[in-house]
């Protein structure tokens, strides 16, 4: 691109960005399976609204912005009540589970650091664990070894993660649930594990922290995954997924200030500016983000989770019934939560070539790889789509039968 001769007023901006969209999957019509939250224009608008009332401010400056102070606090503080935090914990907002993620690595490599003098740290996950783990280990210097889950079920291998310790291991990850199949790990086993080797444990409930606790109360099974496990030391969640907040908002949560005053902590003194101290990988912080979270709580309250999590196990609830009554495809079982899988239940069938087919209607498919599949993440907005999703999902078994096709997509599935 180059820079215009002379800058341009909003509308012909407003125009060109338009335009510049017009060839993206239509997230309104429910025909993306990932990327996106949304239920409806007066949440959006919420969103927005809150943001831009704090669209420059930074929540780098505490003193600066006592406000955003704050707000980070109260989002905060619900986090930590949602996950029954005990009254000793603390938490920090971030851009995101990646984040989030990186926070938890790092804090709990310093901490073994601190206490045991470890400095060639692992930890030991399951293979489900969102690669964020596996990156973060990567720049932090901490080797993050992946042990297959059981085949039955897909949930982490106690066993099997017990016998990849080793003196230099720091800790261990669970999912709550876990991205590839939205199956919870054993975080109980994990948590006994993890104490009697005197490890640190992150439950990653980057999915499931905003959205299990209510799905729970609806009567559906939900295994124990929050602070009240005992063995948990933190816990990353999204605001900006199940907890319907505008993007670049999840929180670190740990069981103790102390972890995170003296682990989390950077603390730095050696430049002329004086002392910079921040608990984020960012330095600048949006204060926006804080400011929509903050706004999304209060505009949905304790009802509008609610309503959410109901949207999303009725949708799922049709989906998977529908999806039953198409011969050839089943659904993989167990799936505890938002996420599900449909494979091919016939070997005739290759289910690579269902997804382009679907993707030929304008269906934005989630790849799984390995069981090969369609990977499907709902949210509230799906509503809208299942009818016309179970007609067209039909419609492309037929086509991968009749053309006996072989699935043309390749590469990356984000
Ligand atoms: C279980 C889980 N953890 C972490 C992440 C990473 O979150 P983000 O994309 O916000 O960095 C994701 C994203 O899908 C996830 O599903």
């Amino acid at each position: 691109m180059k820079l215009p001769e002379k800058g341009l007023a909003w509308p012909e901006i407003e125009a060109r960005l338009q335009d510049a969209k017009k060839g993206d999957f239509s997230w309104r019509d429910g025909r993306m399976a990932l990327y996106y939250y949304y239920l409806d224009d007066a949440l959006a608008e919420v969103q927005k609204r809150a943001y831009e009332a704090f669209w420059t401010e930074n929540s780098l400056g505490k003193r600066a912005f006592p406000s955003l102070a704050k707000l980070e606090g109260d989002v905060v503080d619900f986090g930590l009540s949602l996950t029954n935090a005990p009254a000793d914990a603390a938490g920090t907002f971030t851009s995101g589970g990646s984040e989030s993620i990186f926070l938890a690595v790092q804090t709990a490599r310093d901490w073994a650091r601190a206490t045991k003098g470890i400095d060639r740290p692992n930890f030991v996950v399951p293979r489900t664990a969102h690669p964020a783990f596996t990156r973060a280990g990567h720049a932090l210097g901490v080797d993050v070894r992946r042990v297959p889950t059981t085949r039955n079920d897909f949930k982490a291998d106690v066993a099997a993660i017990a016998s990849k310790l080793d003196d230099n291991t720091v800790g261990l990850v669970g999912s709550a649930p876990c991205y590839p199949f939205g199956v919870f790990d054993p975080i109980r086993e994990l948590g006994a594990l993890a104490q009697a080797r005197g490890l640190w444990l992150h439950v990653d409930a980057c999915v499931g922290g905003f959205l299990s606790p209510f799905v729970k109360r609806l009567g559906h099974a939900i295994p124990d995954w929050d602070f009240t496990v005992p063995g948990v030391t933190s816990i990353s969640a999204d605001l900006h997924k199940h907890g319907m907040a505008a993007k670049g908002a999840s929180l670190m949560m740990v069981r103790s200030k102390e972890l995170k005053e003296k682990h989390q902590l950077f603390d730095f003194h050696d430049w002329e500016r004086g002392p910079y101290v921040s608990y984020t990988m960012q330095g600048t912080r949006p204060g926006g983000a804080v400011a929509s979270a903050w706004a999304v709580l209060h505009h949905l309250g304790d009802e509008g989770y609610m309503r959410c999590a109901g949207m999303i196990m009725d949708n799922k609830k049709a989906l998977v019934a529908g999806i039953g009554r198409i011969p050839g495809l089943a659904v993989l079982e167990p799936s505890e939560l938002s996420i599900f899988v449909t494979r091919s239940a016939d070997p005739g069938l290759d289910i690579g070539a269902v997804s382009d087919a679907m993707g030929t209607r304008g269906w934005l498919i989630g790849r799984q790889a390995e069981p090969a599949g369609i990977h499907m993440h709902l949210n509230p907005s799906h509503e809208r789509m299942v009818g016309e999703y179970l007609t067209d999902l039909a419609w492309a078994v037929a086509q991968a039968r009749q053309s006996g096709a072989r699935p043309q997509a390749t590469g990356s599935t984000y």
